[in-house]
């Protein structure tokens, strides 16, 4: 573990919005007193309807409930647009980067005003109302932001699903929310390499009954099919379209959008935000966590498929009038400079990654890096996964040239914004630590059964009590919601990750202590990865685990059990791997397959995941009691087999 400590630098403390002192002011003042702290917070967006009551909120079972702000009523898109026309309307909402480096756009707040506007006549020409469900399969390109503020302006639900699903995980997430709608693309690019957006469309659609339009925006220009009366090219109905669309008033706890995640158990989860309490969310984390300026050019690398492009590419930026970059290709494409080019070409001062990336990149040398300027960086960020202290150490000397300090943010889909955090100005830096939490957040740490530790310690991560970014259900599964996050440590929102608290109050997260893994930021419940398996014909059983990967964080371990007569040879294993990509998508590939006879079992017939874990991390000797197991001689054969990878 690293001990270093970059401390907040003097001219961070001067220039940043919370100083040291600040921040245990106010954060003391959002914990004893949160309705007059969130009163004042919720002022920096626009209401149209004023807002009397703050925060209703109980994580209990008898009176469970989560509301914010709830009379008041307001537009998201309004707030990203609109409010910024008089004093910002020529200033780049959009600067974005193709993923060919000759390909660039740069999108007005007026520009992307009237296309939004147009965007959401459009959806109304199509009988899109308030509350309906959008389903948008798109590549990273301004469009897609477009229509995910174009839902926002009409009320409508958006539920973006990442460009890299499979048309199988697609239709699973079309048919429960029960989408009337799919904006796609003809096809995506990334590292020159095409993606087949529409084809997949029309594939899961085999599969639903509930979409009867399909909007189709031209990107490369490939030859896609069109079904007569369902499929309609975005730019033909868009120049029909007018550039004049009011706001529509919705209420603050009224759905902004779904976004599906992985968990323990299960088919994927749809994570309802609502639209105040998110907002205000999104738009103040923005603001502090990156201290963000007038002027400032923000870029978010992620993908608006991930809760970070939501919160943090469009939400919370735009609410606050920043200039937020898009980027539609990959690190490594043209070459391993791609990253720190868009930062020269666009003068980026803010810039914000998975450390997945960061680690990739860091593996192909300094040079990729040193040959570019980055004079214009200022903060830099990372988030997704747990941040190593050698990729973070190299982050800030080779990429900020040991000026920028770093925001570890830690937070979640289920969250809405960051949690736990450090700000630029206030909190000293440990790399590794996410450090400290940001304003109204309770972190805890328990043990096993529930007791609340305290000083330094090390346990199950929870939240005591709400914030307002928090999701407010599981879409069509109140209960699922309820019982997933709040009972098991009752009366509080249970993380799902283990961590750490130093002498000095810091925050270490160490990683899913539940079913879920981490790879290359993306979050994956091994159920899913089991499930497509056993749906090969030839497999009888699978189990998969996390197994420690150093650029992916965590690499995908499935042990597979055939059915009898099947021999499990280096061609199955190949075909397997194709399997889980075609089922689900290429972020679920399997970094090994092992194929075993038997897989360790209690006698009552549970998969004793532990030993699977520690087979995977080649750390055998560690295999604990095995004695329970119906039959213990079946470890010998895993450990004799296990797999390794080459990365
Ligand atoms: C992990 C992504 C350590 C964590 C925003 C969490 C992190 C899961 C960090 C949520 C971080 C995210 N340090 N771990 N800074 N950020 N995680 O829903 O395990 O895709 O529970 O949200 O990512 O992943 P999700």
């Amino acid at each position: 573990m690293s001990q270093s400590i970059y401390p907040v630098s003097a001219e961070w403390r001067d220039r940043a919005y919370v100083n040291a002192a600040q921040y245990a002011d106010m954060y003391a003042r959002s914990i004893s007193d949160p309705d007059s702290f969130w009163r004042d917070q919720a002022q920096r967006i626009d209401w149209m309807t004023p807002f009397t009551a703050v925060k209703q909120t109980s994580f209990d079972a008898g009176d469970f409930g989560i509301k914010w702000f709830a009379d008041g009523g307001l537009n998201i898109a309004a707030n990203c647009l609109d409010r910024h026309l008089a004093e910002r309307g020529d200033v780049p909402a959009i600067l974005w980067a193709g993923d060919d480096p000759s390909e660039s756009r740069t999108i007005t707040y007026r520009e992307l005003y009237e296309e939004v506007c147009r965007f959401a006549n459009l959806l109304k020409g199509q009988g899109v109302r308030k509350g309906d469900r959008v389903t948008i399969y798109m590549p990273m390109i301004p469009e897609a932001a477009m229509a995910m503020l174009a839902c926002a302006r009409i009320g409508a639900i958006h539920s973006v699903v990442f460009g890299g699903f499979s048309p199988d995980s697609l239709a699973g997430r079309i048919t429960d929310c029960d989408s009337t709608i799919v904006i796609t693309a003809d096809e995506g690019l990334r590292g020159g390499k095409k993606i087949p957006l529409k084809a997949n469309v029309d594939e899961a659609l085999q599969q639903c009954t509930c979409v009867g339009r399909v909007i189709v925006v031209k990107r490369t220009g490939g030859a896609v099919d069109m079904t007569q009366g369902r499929d309609h090219w975005y730019h033909e109905l868009r120049d029909a379209a007018s550039a004049d669309c009011p706001a529509e008033a919705v209420g603050a706890e009224d759905p902004l959008f779904i976004l599906y995640t992985s968990g323990s158990t299960g088919k994927p989860k749809g994570v309802l935000h609502t639209t105040g309490g998110y907002l205000v969310w999104a738009a103040m984390t923005h603001h502090y966590v990156f201290d963000y300026r007038p002027g400032d050019i923000y870029w978010c690398a992620a993908d608006i498929g991930w809760v970070t492009g939501h919160s943090y590419i469009v939400y919370g930026p735009l609410a606050n009038g920043a200039t937020t970059v898009m980027f539609e290709g990959v690190p490594n494409y043209p070459d391993f400079s791609r990253f720190w080019q868009v930062v020269d070409q666009f003068k980026v001062s803010t810039f914000y990654a998975a450390p997945t990336a960061l680690r990739a990149l860091m593996r192909e040398g300094d040079a990729w890096v040193e040959k570019t300027s980055r004079a214009s960086l200022r903060i830099l960020g990372s988030v997704g996964e747990p941040i190593n202290p050698e990729a973070w150490e190299w982050y800030h000397r080779v990429v900020g040239d040991g000026r920028c300090p770093i925001m570890d943010t830690w937070w979640q889909t289920e969250t809405g914004g960051h949690m736990i955090t450090p700000l630029p100005g206030a909190i000293d830096q440990k790399p590794g630590s996410a450090t400290k939490p940001f304003f109204g957040v309770l972190p805890q740490i328990v043990d096993a059964d529930g007791k609340v530790l305290e000083g330094a310690c090390e346990g199950n991560l929870v939240i005591a009590d709400s914030w307002p970014g928090q999701m407010r259900t599981v879409w069509g599964d109140h209960e699922r919601f309820f019982q997933t996050y709040f009972t098991t440590y009752p009366g509080k929102y249970f993380t799902g990750d283990g961590c750490r608290r130093d002498e000095d109050g810091y925050y270490w997260i160490t990683g899913r202590v539940d079913d879920v893994i981490n790879v290359s930021g993306h979050r994956m419940g091994t159920a899913e990865i089991e499930s497509a398996l056993v749906a090969h014909a030839k497999v009888a059983e699978a189990a998969v685990v996390g197994m420690p990967h150093d650029i992916k964080g965590q690499g995908i371990y499935a042990y597979v059990t055939l059915n009898a007569n099947e021999e499990g040879d280096e061609a199955l294993r190949k075909e397997l791997v194709q399997w889980v990509r075609h089922e689900i998508g290429p972020i679920a590939t399997p970094d090994v397959i092992q194929f075993a006879p038997a897989l360790p079992k209690t006698r009552s017939g549970k998969i004793m995941r532990r030993i699977l874990r520690k087979i995977a991390e080649d750390a055998v000797d560690q295999l604990g009691d095995t004695s329970t197991l119906a039959d213990p001689s079946v470890v010998d054969n895993l450990v004799a087999n296990r797999q390794k990878v080459v990365a």
